[in-house]
């Protein structure tokens, strides 16, 4: 008898709400093999309840011994896409004068020191899949073209910084024919983007997971909204 073809494989941080949630979510439900990442995979009720070929791992994308250990014991197999997804906001009440630095390593920690131990880590399995990608979920706060409000320096200052990363991985891994893209999800109602968001969760990932797999090598380097717009710098 014929073997079944398994499905593409994505990893996926920050799998335990929001949308990192919602992508387990819809892989699974579209066939592909998810490893599903987050920090405390005993209270992640609802990425548990999700059916698929689901695996959950323990990861905190801050802490490197786990991220090591995680790429250890993944050895061998090939990760079609690698998504980085985990991310946090820091503190919401930040005035000018008043800007709380510890908090701000904390933010640098996750949202940008964190992609780039997950990529130095996972360049190896992405290398053996056959979409070769990796994505990551940035902000239209992180540019500094479209920064007509100011405030929200913790964040909007993380988010530039990951784009910068991402785009010297987007170089440093072309010869490997990995695909590094950043997208801005819109603002979406989680927790992070709160009630008043524009956008659903299943409306936002639905659309990315679209655009995601449309990309072309040529689109590698580049900062897409959702919609498949570009975001300027
Ligand atoms: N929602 C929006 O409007 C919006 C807009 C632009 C960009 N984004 C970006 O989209 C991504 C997902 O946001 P979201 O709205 O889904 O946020 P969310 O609902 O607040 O969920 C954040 C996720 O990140 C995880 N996380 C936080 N710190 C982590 C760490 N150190 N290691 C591993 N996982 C960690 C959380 O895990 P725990 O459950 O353990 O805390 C949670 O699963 C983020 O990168 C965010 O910046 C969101």
């Amino acid at each position: 008898m014929a073997r079944r073809k398994r499905g593409p494989t994505v990893l996926i941080t920050g799998a335990s709400r929001g949308l990192g949630l919602e992508f387990s979510r819809q892989y699974a439900a579209d066939g592909w093999r998810v490893i599903a990442t987050c920090r405390q995979p005993k209270a992640a009720k609802a990425l548990a309840a999700i059916k698929g070929d689901v695996r959950i791992r323990v990861l905190d994308v801050t802490d490197q011994a786990q991220v090591r250990s995680l790429a250890r014991a993944l050895k061998g197999e090939a990760i079609d896409l690698l998504f980085n997804n985990a991310g946090i906001y820091g503190p919401r009440k930040e005035t000018f004068g008043q800007v709380d630095t510890e908090a701000w390593h904390q933010v640098f920690h996750v949202n940008v020191m964190g992609p780039m131990m997950i990529a130095e880590a996972f360049a190896d399995h992405v290398a053996r899949g056959e979409r070769k990608t990796i994505i990551a979920l940035t902000s239209m706060m992180g540019s500094i073209a479209e920064n007509q409000s100011g405030g929200g320096y913790i964040y909007r200052s993380s988010k530039a910084a990951l784009n910068m990363v991402i785009k010297g991985l987007s170089l440093s891994l072309k010869s490997r024919k990995i695909s590094v893209v950043m997208l801005h999800p819109g603002w979406v109602r989680t927790d992070m983007g709160g009630a008043s968001a524009h956008l659903g969760i299943e409306e936002s990932v639905t659309a990315m997971r679209r655009l995601i797999a449309g990309l072309k090598p040529a689109d590698s380097g580049r900062f897409f909204n959702y919609d498949g717009r570009e975001i300027p710098w």
